[in-house]
């Protein structure tokens, strides 16, 4: 597979979204997860379809999404679900913090395995719930749940489970083992787990991602997906997301968000993840191909230095400690202060953070190495 080429750079900083607009013309961006890549032409088509028919009005029933991520999600992952049951929603975020609502009360504790996508904690702290944080075990440079610590939160009242999976910032991916088991502890303390698998469509040919609600009869009883294809196919400002379960109790308790939510994504969106999951697997694969150039590369640029990389199996985040360095807790305020290159601050993913950086190579070869020019420059 042919990996995809990034934008120029002069291309790229005429963009209009958050990731070059964030910081000054003289700053390299490597923070927002946006990818540096053009995306899918069937994508296009359809988007240039709607706007040259002026289609750009409310969203009805679009039984062809669900329907197609069904269909993707038998092609790549094997799991046959019911595209009935697929709800519609604004995005990701919004959904999550509409199920916390709706299915629970302020006050109430939702578990965190840090680090972890930074919105995760706001989206709790949006309801009035409380995060629970259970950091991940970190050994050798290898990160894994951990399960003791899972227990005590679930066993002294905890309601929900927040998980990423595939796991940002890590590109971790779990095991089915590892996911059973925490359906079978979940439902002993009566938990719901809500998994985040946008990140998903990206695994790389190293992994095999498996699907929450595919692992047992106990993951189906206490899980909810919500996904879409708004990172993997670069279409975040479009907003659209969905929300699947198969257990009876949850689709019945989560049927007035069903009802809502649906009005509140957009039509661009909706139309535009059916041709992502049915017309786009060439164009997925192809930059999958160039992340996993990227991540060789990277390992390339920090050897012989005092850096740790992530061994991501999935999406575009390099997690980077920078302990053994002299740049401090919090590297990525020195890297932009003295070399001018944005990255996400590791204290924002929680305690573990700390040392740590977040860098997005879903871009080219050539502003990698100048990130890593400037970066090294430093240590
Ligand atoms: C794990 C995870 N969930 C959700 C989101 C945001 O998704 P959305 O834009 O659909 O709210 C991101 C964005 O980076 C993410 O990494």
């Amino acid at each position: 597979m042919k990996p995809i080429e990034a934008d120029s750079l002069a291309q790229l900083r005429k963009r209009k979204s958050a990731k070059w607009r964030a910081f000054p013309a003289d700053v390299l961006p490597l923070p927002v997860a946006e990818m540096d890549f053009p995306i899918s032409d069937s994508i296009k088509k359809v988007l240039h379809d709607l706007v040259d028919r002026s289609d750009l009005g409310y969203l009805a029933s679009v039984p062809e999404l669900p329907e197609a991520f069904a269909a993707f999600a038998k092609r790549r992952w094997n799991w046959i679900l019911e595209p009935e049951h697929v709800h519609l929603g604004t995005d990701v975020g919004v959904v999550i913090v509409e199920i916390l609502r709706l299915l629970g009360k302020p006050g109430d504790r939702v578990v965190i395995t840090t680090p972890v996508y930074p919105a995760f904690a706001y989206w709790i702290k949006e309801v009035h719930m409380e995060v629970d944080e259970r950091p991940l075990i970190e050994e050798n440079g290898s990160w894994r749940l951990d399960f003791s610590a899972i227990e005590k939160a679930f066993s002294s009242g905890a309601k929900f489970f927040l998980m990423s999976s595939p796991h940002n910032p890590l590109g971790l991916i779990y095991e089915k083992e590892d996911l059973s088991k925490l359906a079978e502890l979940a439902k002993a303390h009566d938990v719901i787990i809500i998994s985040d698998e946008i990140h998903a469509p990206l695994t790389f040919t190293t992994g095999k991602f498996v699907p929450f609600l595919t692992v047992s009869d106990t993951a189906r009883e206490v899980g909810i997906t919500v996904t879409s294809a708004s990172k993997s196919w670069n279409l975040a400002g479009l907003k659209c997301g969905f929300f699947y379960t198969q257990s009876q109790k949850l689709r019945e308790s989560l049927a007035p968000l069903a009802m809502g939510i649906h009005h509140r994504a957009s039509i661009t969106g909706a139309f535009g993840m059916v041709a992502a999951f049915n017309d786009s697997d060439e164009w997925l694969d192809s930059v999958i191909a160039r992340l996993e150039l990227n991540k060789k590369l990277i390992d390339e640029l920090v050897s012989g230095t005092p850096l740790k990389v992530s061994n991501p199996h999935n999406s575009y985040l390099s997690w980077i400690d920078f302990r053994a360095t002299k740049l401090g807790e919090d590297p990525a305020a020195v890297i932009l202060e003295r070399a001018k290159i944005a990255v996400n601050s590791g204290l924002a993913f929680g305690e573990p953070g700390k040392g740590f950086v977040r860098l997005n190579f879903g871009t080219s070869p050539e502003i990698l190495q100048s990130a890593f020019s400037g970066i090294k420059s430093l240590l």
